[in-house]
Formats: C-alpha cells, structure tokens, sequence
C-alpha cells in the first residue's frame, strides 16, 4: 500500500507551478471527438490519473492519441468508431459521462455506463438527461446501470436547469454544439472550466455566447474543425496551495493562475489575517501569525468552491476563534472531519454545518483520503502539524493533483510517498 509520508512543522517557502485544471482538461477532452479532425491540447495534467483515464476512453472509441510532450496530447478524431463504453471505463470517474454528450452531438447515439467519483452525497443526473431529451433524445438506464441515449435529429431548445449543475451544464453543451438551431441553457454554471469548455469549443468553429454567465446560447453548427487549445491553469490545486502557505505560516509564489479565479479563495485567507499579493499570473500568499476566524459558505461560482472547503477547514482547524462552514453543494463533504479530529482539530459537524473550534497545533497521527480534496487537506494538515503524518488512500489524490509530493518538497516540506505493507496483507486477511 502506498502512502504519503509527512513531517510537518516547517514553513512553506519558495515558488511553485500550478498545472492545467482537471475539470476543464475532463470536459475538453470528450469535446474533442464532437470534430472528426485533430486537435492538439496544452497546458493538459497529463500525469493525473482521471485524465489517463479519460485518455483510455478515447483509445476504447478508437480515437488516436499521441503524446507530444508531458503536458500537450494530439487526438485525432478521424478515426473514432465506436459509442459504447464500458462501466470498467466509467466506474473510475465522474466525467467519463461527458461522453454521452459528445457522443449524441458526434453520433446521436450514446451507450455509456452511469459514472463513478468522489462519494460526496448522492450524484442523480436527471438534470443532463432533462437537458438531452429537450434536445430530442429519448434516453433510458438499461441493464448494468447503462445509459442510453439516441437522437434522430438533435434540435437546439431552451433547456433550464433546476439546480445550478457544472456537469448538467458541460453535457448539454457538448449535446448541443452541432444540433440543429438555438439552444439556451438558463441557470447554467459560471464556474471557469465551463468557460474554457466554450472557448475550446468555438476554437473548433462552434458558436457558443455567454460562458461565464447563467444564460449560454449555442446555435448549433453542422462542422466542427481541430485547433491547438491551451487549458486554463486549476484554480482548486492553486487554492490548495494558496491555504498551504497560511496553514504553515510560510510564504509561497504560486505561479500560472488566472488570480481573478482565486478571488473568492484569496478573500477569505486575507480575512483570516493571511497577506495575499497578486500579480498578472501569479499570487504571494504569506502569513505570520497565528490566523484568524472566518465563516465559508461553499456555493457555485464565484462564490467560495465547496472543492476548497476541506483545506480550508484545516487553516480555521488552527485558527484562533471558532468559525463556521457551510456547505451548500454537497450532503456527505466532511467526511475528513474524523481524520483531522484524530490529528487534534476540534470540529463538530451538524449536517451540513461544521463548527470549528480553533487549536493552536494539530498533531501528526495515521490518517486516510476519503476523497480528493479530503486527501489534499490532509496534506495541508501534516505540513502544519507536528511530528509525522501518514496518508493512506492516497490514489484518490493521484486523481486530481499533478507531482503533488514535489511540488510539495521544493517548497521546504518534508514529504514522500513510501510503500509499506499493507497491515491485512501481513495478517494474510485480503
Ligand atoms: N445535481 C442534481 N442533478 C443533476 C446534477 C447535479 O441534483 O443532474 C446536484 C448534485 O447532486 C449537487 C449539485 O447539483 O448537489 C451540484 O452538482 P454538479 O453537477 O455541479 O457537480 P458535478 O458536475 O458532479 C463538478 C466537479 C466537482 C465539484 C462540483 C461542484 C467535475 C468533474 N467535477 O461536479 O469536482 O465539486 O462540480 O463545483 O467537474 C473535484 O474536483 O474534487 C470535484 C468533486
């Protein structure tokens, strides 16, 4: 069993370089097969494990995909042949059903198994399936949990979301770019991957307005051409570390943001006594002192993203003051609450409340990612911690954070993956 292994106790010093957004690279990359032409995508996090997955989904479609360098792919679409993926695919991530989209808009067919992903509270998707039956598709869950979708002639249509959903959003926009007419999707998400979705989008000849508000308009297109696209840096592994130099008490250049992505994030460290500096395509995040309280509601953007709740949960941990968290997207988001409780926070959690009471130090104790950001909080917790901290589950992190351990290193922590036995494996239990 692999882990991550950390002494904490040292502040973060020095400059550090934030790769290309996962959620933007996991819509893109789906997108690319709506052009039966090649596309060559930058700026992508390549060595993160729900892109080499959505890279093997390409690969099952027959899609070609060429590695150029360790951040930029080359997929050629011209060859893809196929509709159907398999839940040994989808089961791994989330995303993987952004190719009911981009395989109704591509084909008007899609068979695609329902998606796994982080266990944050119940993930329905009603609200994609509302917006592609409004697009004509009639679509069913058949046996083996398979969603199948089929559209004779996809029909742009209004199409309102009853939640503000990032993925509902990301698939009928996909569905929609090469129907035929106008479709509007109202309460659509603002988050800025739905933003990057539509600039890659209209790269490729499509014609999407008003990404970055609720209402987005698409006229469809009969063709969509390949492009040369760079993706937009992740404002949540920029968040993350941003958080890491205040819990620490260090001082960290954090390079190739966007800092009007980090607005809300930045907000609240400053609030919390944090000092943050931004530049063009860079943010100083330092800290001094002990910091102070502050109140999160986690909501859609621009407001505070619900995928920073748990890192910043670790900073108010051992802030001075009891603060409140609020979360408002999803129902089972503090699972981590138990794990930083074992390491010394005080945090009492009531539904989707969490009351935390700051302590003046957490401890370095054996703790697990449950999920994602609850992995990267706990990094952020042993780097603040004393003594040793150790993660287990750490493949949930691998998901979603690209060289996270260097990264980490070159900013002074002392930090590594190790493999250790697996305590079950020794007692010959599997
Ligand atoms: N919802 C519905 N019905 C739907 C769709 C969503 O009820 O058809 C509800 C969800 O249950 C949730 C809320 O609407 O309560 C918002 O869900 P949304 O669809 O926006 O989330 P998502 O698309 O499944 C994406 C990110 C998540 C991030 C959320 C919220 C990707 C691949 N995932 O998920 O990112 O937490 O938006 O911003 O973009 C992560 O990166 O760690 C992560 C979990």
């Amino acid at each position: 069993m692999e882990k991550i292994i950390i002494n904490g106790g040292t502040p973060l010093r020095g400059e550090v370089e934030i790769s290309g957004a996962k959620n933007a690279a996991l819509a893109i990359i789906p997108a690319a097969i709506l052009s039966q032409d090649v596309c060559v995508i930058e700026n992508l996090p390549l060595s993160i494990s729900d892109v080499c997955i959505m890279m093997k989904i390409l690969n099952q479609l027959g899609a070609r995909v060429k590695i150029i360098n360790k951040h930029t792919i080359e997929i050629d679409a011209r060859s893809v042949n196929s509709y159907v993926i398999s839940n040994d695919m989808t089961k791994h991530l989330r995303a993987s059903y952004y190719f009911i989209g981009a395989l109704l808009g591509r084909y008007g067919r899609a068979k695609v198994a329902l998606p796994g992903g982080c266990y944050l509270g119940p993930r329905p998707i009603d609200q994609h399936i509302k917006g592609f039956e409004a697009l004509g598709a009639t679509v069913t869950i058949e046996e083996n949990a398979i969603v199948n979708a089929k559209a004779e002639n996809l029909t742009g249509s209004p199409v309102y979301l009853d939640m503000v959903s990032v993925g509902a959003t990301v698939n009928v926009l996909l569905a929609a770019v090469k129907a035929t007419g106008l479709t509007v999707i109202e309460n659509a998400a603002k988050e800025p991957h739905i933003v990057d979705l539509a600039n890659f989008l209209n790269s490729m000849g499509a014609d999407v307005r008003g990404a970055g508000t609720d209402v987005i308009k698409v006229r469809g297109v009969e063709n969509l051409h390949g492009c040369t696209y760079s993706i937009i840096p992740d404002q949540i592994e920029a968040g993350t570390f941003m958080v890491a130099a205040a819990a620490t008490k260090g001082n960290v250049l954090i390079k190739n943001v966007i800092p009007k992505h980090l607005e809300s994030i930045s907000t609240k460290l400053v609030e919390c006594g944090a000092e943050v500096e931004e530049f063009d395509d860079a943010v100083r995040v330092s800290l001094g002192e002990r910091a102070g309280k502050c109140n999160i509601k986690t909501m859609p953007h621009p407001g505070f993203p619900t995928d920073m709740q748990p890192q910043m949960a670790v900073l108010l941990a051992l802030a001075d003051g009891t603060s409140i968290i609020s979360e408002s997207i999803w129902s089972n988001r503090f699972r981590y609450v138990e794990q930083l409780n074992r390491m010394g926070a005080s945090i009492k959690v009531d539904g989707q409340l969490a009351v935390v009471q700051g302590v003046e130090q957490l401890m370095g104790a054996p703790v697990k990612a449950d999920d994602l950001r609850a992995g990267a909080a706990m990094i952020i917790a042993g780097l603040a911690a004393s003594g040793t901290t150790e993660i287990e589950d750490i493949h949930h992190i691998d998901r979603g954070y690209e060289d996270v351990v260097a990264k980490f290193s070159s900013l002074g922590a002392t930090i590594k993956r190790e493999l250790r036995p697996d305590p079950n494996e020794l007692n010959g239990a599997s």
